[in-house]
């Protein structure tokens, strides 16, 4: 090979890996249960006693506004005798979490403030029922970007270090993201999509621009270095640049709304894409930013939900933001199917070692090499 030949084909992951519930329960151990997880939007928690119920790898996790304002975590599960505590995904109670059972009832700071005869309860050494060792069981959690990500690992690992830091490798300035105002700004637009294929699938999907051309002819028109040019698909983090007739990040390209008021010049007219392992996808636009949060739920089923996110001047005059949520959403709609069509052959002979990334995917082989790394980790 000489210097000028091309960089040679890389082999992928096999397809085992895609489909066997041996390694996505040591991911759900390893990668989920370790790292911080992205949860939920503070917002959508925005009054005292709304709770919103997630799963994290295995567990299922409670995240509630206390009447302090303070947002905590707890494991969905009662001291008691082991109940699921709350078994909507999302609602609003007044001061207490009643467990349905045998009535064991939690303070919003998830203290013990209630149960039967609790007065005459006492240890096995004799002591009266300590309110917070037996209160819920805590989960770290941070807010960013204005979401609550928790961390069921006992000895969390940093925060800067995982989150922060994947965003500024991407953007190069640690301040580029804060210019975006992101904590600041209002749900216009979601969509939950339950996607049939392997989180991994997804995630590989997001990091390539290989496919735009061929199954993203809105995308393209609108960011057309997507459509040619393989340095351009590489390095989408250095922004890719609206077409010249191109007005605004819309489904037909028309203006969309002013750029966010914190944005830089040499941000408008770009499209800004950034993964934070293992289950978050941020885009930026200048007048609006998409955030994905995966929820792996199993092997072959990962439930995706997205937010379109704009000023709250567009969000509480309702200004019509459908052409703008468009565009993502029918690129949401081709890349689940892509991975969709790709997830039901991962259990072919024909892919038992996998396949290859060309040169315009060789920065998947780290994310690869990422994933067998933590799955080797000793437990
Ligand atoms: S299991 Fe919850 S009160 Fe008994
Ligand atoms: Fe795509």
């Amino acid at each position: 090979m000489t210097t000028t030949d091309p960089p040679p084909l890389i082999p992928t992951l096999g397809g085992n890996w895609y489909v066997d519930d041996r390694v996505f329960a040591a991911e759900q151990e390893r990668i989920f249960e370790r790292m911080w997880f992205c949860a939920v939007r503070s917002g959508d928690l925005a009054d005292p006693g709304r709770f919103r119920r997630v799963r994290v790898g295995r567990e299922s996790v409670l995240i509630v506004r206390g009447r302090d304002g303070e947002l905590r975590a707890f494991l969905n599960i009662c001291r008691h005798r082991g109940a699921m505590l709350c078994t909507e995904d999302e609602g609003e109670v007044r001061r207490t979490l009643r467990c349905p059972y045998h009535a064991w009832t939690y303070g919003l700071d998830g203290k013990l403030v209630a149960a039967p005869n609790l007065g005459a309860l006492r240890t096995a050494s004799g002591e009266a029922i300590d309110r917070v060792a037996y209160g819920l069981v805590p989960v770290a959690l941070r807010e960013w970007l204005g979401y609550a990500w928790v961390c069921l690992a006992a000895e969390p690992p940093s925060f800067e270090g995982d989150v922060v830091s994947a965003v500024t490798a991407r953007l190069g300035d640690p301040t580029v993201i804060g210019t975006y105002g992101i904590e600041g700004l209002a749900v216009g637009h979601r969509v939950v999509y339950s996607v049939a294929a392997n989180w991994k699938l997804i995630v590989e999907n997001f990091m390539e621009c290989y496919h735009c051309a061929t199954i993203h002819p809105e995308l393209t028109d609108v960011l057309p270095e997507f459509a040619h040019g393989l340095a351009a698909q590489m390095f989408v983090g250095h922004g890719a640049e609206f077409g010249t007739d191109i007005a605004g990040f819309t489904i037909d390209g028309a203006a969309g709304f002013d750029p966010l008021p914190g944005i830089r010049a040499e941000q408008d007219r770009r499209y800004y894409a950034i993964t934070i392992r293992p289950q978050v996808f941020v885009n930026l636009v200048p007048d609006h930013v998409i955030i994905h949060r995966m929820y792996p739920l199993a092997v072959d089923r990962t439930v995706v939900e997205c937010d379109w996110l704009y000023t709250e001047d567009v969000v509480d005059r309702e200004q019509d933001v459908s052409r703008s949520a468009e565009l993502f959403h029918r690129v949401n709609q081709q890349d689940f199917a892509a991975c969709e069509r790709t997830q039901p052959t991962m259990s072919s002979r024909a892919y038992r070692d996998g396949g290859v990334l060309v040169p315009a995917e060789h920065h998947i082989a780290e994310f690869h090499e990422w994933v067998s790394h933590r799955l080797e980790e000793v437990g």
